[in-house]
């Protein structure tokens, strides 16, 4: 298991980059570099979805060219990845030549495996989750209906092909039985497996009455319909449809993360599509919840939306990533406050861990010439500090394996209130005129738990993690989790680099 894929879904181009969309990335980005640490190979892809008729209209009421628009927006997002500094080794965007190759090869095995039969399609369609709805998921709103998050559909008919979805009813619910890990957190599974118990209706896969999309082949007016062609991208990220045995080890090991709102695609059209295909399915399918801003929901008519960039550039990159990944479990929904951002800032950042090593570091650039005291290679075996944090490794493990981010956090930060009790308990600046040996031992311990703590601090706070080991002085090729160990502790004459400041305080 040492391949591993991981996916953002991709971005409708019809709008600014918000929360959500840094949101599902931050996460993706923790999941690849935990995986790397820990020595694995990791693809991650990520990119726009820049067909379908939202994003059709809203180059319109931009007065743009379809595709003028999608290549000034799709930037965007493109420049989101990069203040985020996160790890993509791909990008797609819908609009490129191999996507169309791919989705279009994709197709013509759903036409060839008899999947695609012509008819007209007469329902609801919500132009914001570009889905058609039957009328049993939407609520009465006066003459017309609103879907459950209170969308406009419109009533629509036309020619249309469609996918036989009702036929994977019994092979999706036998997949979900056998395979309980699919779809999580577990509450999701639930949810989905009862949608497909209440029945499954074949789904439209094409449109007539507008043009931005994939065409279809041998065929002179229908386009793909969006999210066919969305979909699709994760298999196009890999090379599909030349697929080599190396790429197909990292799609054995594929993770989606996904916003709740978007779990229908993903778990229930996307594998009955894969398996019309016979192609092998993803491993995971994790849901995220959603944010809130001060209680309200988010949307651009409420002109509440939280521009991430905004916030890095006010507050810090690690600090923004950091909140987000602590303040909820992965999968429930959060409320996001500056009060609240804030005061995670200040007390686990800049108290709890800038400033004990702050201290520490700076104790010792004062006193001990930047130099490690004494030789830790005993004592490292049998020192509940330092054992302690090498263990906390292994519950981080357990704990990503559940996907429980926030707990991990919860974990490390337990951890270092522990370090700080100590720091305080064994009073070094005291201690270092009456018994300088005991002095110099209790801060070499503190420097070997705080190497512990910037190598599992890395996918978390990847930056701030930096700053400790390069502060700490640890080579780039010891800052892998197999460095958790006594054999590669910090060591008498090591020497470490000038303190500087980690998280500056904020004012509420
Ligand atoms: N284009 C589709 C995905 C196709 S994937 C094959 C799409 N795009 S989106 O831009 O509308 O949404 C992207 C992600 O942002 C989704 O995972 C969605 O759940 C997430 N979020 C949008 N608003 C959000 C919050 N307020 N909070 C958290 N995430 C939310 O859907």
């Amino acid at each position: 298991m040492n391949n591993f894929y991981i996916t953002t879904p991709i971005f409708y181009v019809n709008d600014l980059p918000h929360i959500g969309h840094a949101y599902t990335t931050l996460i993706c980005d923790t999941f690849a570099k935990y995986f790397s640490l820990n020595g694995a190979n990791v693809l991650f892809t990520t990119g726009t979805d820049e067909h379908g008729l939202k994003v059709e209209k809203a180059a319109k009421k931009s007065e743009k060219s379809p595709i003028n628009f999608v290549n000034e927006v799709s930037e965007n997002f493109k420049k989101l990845t990069l203040k985020l500094d996160v790890s993509n080794t791909d990008f797609i965007r819908t609009t490129e030549e191999r996507h169309k190759k791919s989705a279009t090869f994709f197709w013509e095995k759903l036409c060839s495996n008899n999947q695609i039969y012509m008819s007209t399609y007469e329902g609801w369609y919500s132009v914001k989750d570009e889905s058609f709805y039957q009328e049993k998921e939407l609520k009465k709103d006066g003459e017309t209906y609103k879907t459950e998050d209170g969308s406009a559909v419109e009533w629509i008919k036309e020619e249309s092909f469609f996918f036989k979805l009702s036929e994977w009813q019994d092979n999706l619910l036998e997949f979900y039985n056998k395979n309980p890990e699919f779809i999580k957190p577990k509450s999701r599974m639930n949810e989905v497996k009862s949608f497909v118990e209440s029945g499954l209706k074949d789904l439209s896969v094409s449109r007539t009455s507008f043009k931005w999309g994939i065409k279809i082949p041998n065929s002179s007016n229908h386009i793909m319909y969006v999210w066919i062609d969305a979909l699709t991208n994760y298999l196009t990220s890999i090379g599909y449809p030349n697929i080599k045995e190396k790429e197909s080890e990292y799609w054995k090991n594929c993770i989606h993360i996904i916003g709740k709102d978007i779990l229908k695609f993903h778990a229930v059209y996307w594998p009955a599509m894969l398996m019309a295909i016979k192609h092998p399915l993803p491993k995971t399918i994790f849901a995220h919840g959603w944010w809130t801003n001060e209680g309200k929901k988010i949307s651009k008519s409420m002109g509440n939306t939280i521009d991430p960039n905004e916030m890095i550039d006010k507050y810090g990159l690690d600090q923004f990533r950091y909140f987000l990944l602590r303040e909820v479990p992965l999968g429930n929904d959060g409320d996001f406050s500056l009060n609240a951002l804030v005061a995670r800032i200040n007390s686990d950042l800049s108290n709890n861990l800038g400033n004990l090593i702050q201290r520490v570091i700076k104790f010792l650039n004062k006193n001990f010439n930047n130099e490690i005291p004494i030789s830790l290679k005993e004592e490292v075996k049998e020192n509940k500090h330092i054992t302690k944090g090498y263990e906390l490794k292994k519950s981080i493990d357990i704990k990503m394996n559940e996907f429980q981010v926030s707990k991990c956090l919860e974990d490390i930060f337990l951890y270092i209130d522990e370090l700080n009790k100590f720091m305080d308990d064994s009073e070094p600046w005291s201690t270092f005129k009456t018994k300088p040996e005991k002095a110099g031992k209790d801060l070499t311990i503190l420097v070997e738990c705080f190497r512990i703590i910037g190598i599992i601090l890395q996918p978390f706070i990847p930056k701030a993690a930096k700053e400790i080991l390069d502060m700490l002085n640890i080579e780039s090729s010891q800052r892998y989790f197999s460095n958790l160990s006594n054999e590669f502790s910090i060591d008498k004459n090591h020497i470490i680099n000038n303190p500087e400041q980690l998280f500056p305080r904020y004012e509420k």
